[in-house]
């Protein structure tokens, strides 16, 4: 099934033009533009087939067999599969999949584990922390006491000593590890032992290598973390949501913290659609795919490396990378300007030493195009020609075109 025919031909064009307009024009947009935004991929056609499914009318408050509303017979079996596919992907005793995002899903876990004032150690959001670690524009900052740790200035690594010291001094009662800009494996073993010493819960916030775990190609949480919480709309290449995964003592807690405590019906067409993307992920196609995503992104750090970008930790493990672009004279912001001017997207990102900005770069989406080693190298190269200004941004605008329309996400 091709979205473009789907779309063209839908109730929609007919009855609201100007949105089934809005509609293709992102549709286009998605697929004449490089989108290298870390944190995004393209769903399967039969993800979206889910999401835009008549489970979007179905009210479904509580669990499958608990509900508070009539005709969840079949809802719940969804809810169910959904579910099972969660526990067998991650070898996880117990999953919650009706977060409606990554930050609803760190709510809840909060909400399962704390109770407002408690002490919390994070990673601080100058190092890559989410907002829901402790940002004063978020609940988090408000409601509990977070304490950062960081990572080294000049390696870029998590500063293990320094987790380990801040322990010891401030007791938190849970320590996030996870974050929005990290391209190298954490150590759970070592958060466990940390959180062990010193009586912390562990809740590990993997949204953004969940996807590779689910593929095999890092490290899984599940069996230190006493809560993982997680996206399922990044590498995990599912709809836009969230979810939590924990042992089974557990389990009432967490499902309380969801329902009722932070959310009210759950949306049973995305956890359908959750269900879909579990079922993709545990096939030996992905397998190979999130290993893919990881080597493409290899490729693309050692080709900007090699351009003179300062690449943070030297490279990656997974399909994150940020650097600095200074080197070829300019900023962060800059750069970022420049790029989506010649149909480059991605993020700017903090960097681990000073105030710059620098850029924030993921393969997933490129990937799940089908691009490998050979466009990543040309990517690469077309980045820093960018930033040095060596090519009009037009002729490089043609070129990301020529590039894209090789691998299309939806074709048909
Ligand atoms: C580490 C981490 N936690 C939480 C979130 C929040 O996810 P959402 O945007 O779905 O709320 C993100 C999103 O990028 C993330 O990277």
């Amino acid at each position: 099934m091709s979205v473009t025919p789907v779309l063209e031909a839908d109730v929609l064009r007919r009855q609201d033009p100007e949105l089934a307009e809005i509609l293709l024009g992102e549709l286009t947009r998605q697929s004449t533009t490089l989108q290298l935004v870390a944190a995004e991929n393209f769903t399967s056609p039969a993800v979206l087939a889910a999401l835009g499914s008549p489970l979007a009318n179905k009210y479904a408050e509580g669990y499958p067999g608990a509900r508070h509303h009539g005709g969840c017979e079949i809802v719940d079996v969804a809810e169910r599969v959904a579910v099972d596919r969660a526990k067998a992907l991650f070898g996880a005793e117990h999953a919650n999949v009706q977060s409606h995002s990554g930050s609803s899903a760190v709510l809840a876990a909060y909400a399962a584990l704390l109770r407002p004032g408690d002490t919390v150690l994070a990673l601080g959001l100058p190092y890559g922390g989410h907002l829901t670690h402790g940002s004063p524009a978020n609940f988090s900052g408000r409601w509990f006491d977070f304490v950062g740790y960081g990572v080294d200035a000049e390696t870029g690594l998590i500063d293990y000593d320094q987790v380990r010291a801040l322990a010891r001094t401030h007791r938190p009662k849970a320590i996030v590890c996870g974050s929005i800009a990290y391209p190298r494996h954490i150590d759970y073993a070592l958060f466990r032992e940390v959180a062990d010493e010193v009586g912390a819960y562990l809740i590990a916030d993997a949204a953004h290598p969940i996807g590779l775990v689910a593929g095999g190609a890092a490290p899984n949480p599940v069996p230190y973390a006493d809560v993982v919480c997680a996206t399922t709309h990044k590498v995990l290449r599912g709809p836009r949501g969230g979810m939590l995964l924990c042992g089974s003592e557990l389990a009432e807690r967490v499902d309380r913290a969801v329902f009722p405590f932070t959310q009210g019906g759950a949306q049973m067409n995305t956890i359908a659609a959750k269900a879909v993307a579990f079922g993709e992920a545990a096939t030996p196609a992905f397998t190979a795919y999130a290993h893919q995503v990881v080597a493409n992104a290899r490729v693309l750090a050692s080709g900007l490396a090699a351009e003179g970008l300062v690449v943070t930790t030297g490279g990656t493990d997974t399909h994150l990378i940020t650097v600095d672009p200074m080197p070829l004279g300019v900023d962060g912001r800059t750069a970022r300007g420049r790029l989506a001017a010649a149909g480059v997207v991605l993020d700017c990102c903090a960097l681990p030493h000073g105030d710059a900005r620098g850029l924030r770069l993921g393969t997933a989406a490129v990937t799940t195009q089908g691009m490998g080693e050979v466009e990543m190298a040309r990517i690469g190269a077309l980045l820093a020609e960018v930033l040095r200004e060596k090519v009009e941004s037009r002729r490089a605008r043609d070129e990301v075109r020529d590039l894209v329309g090789g691998f299309l996400p939806y074709p048909g």
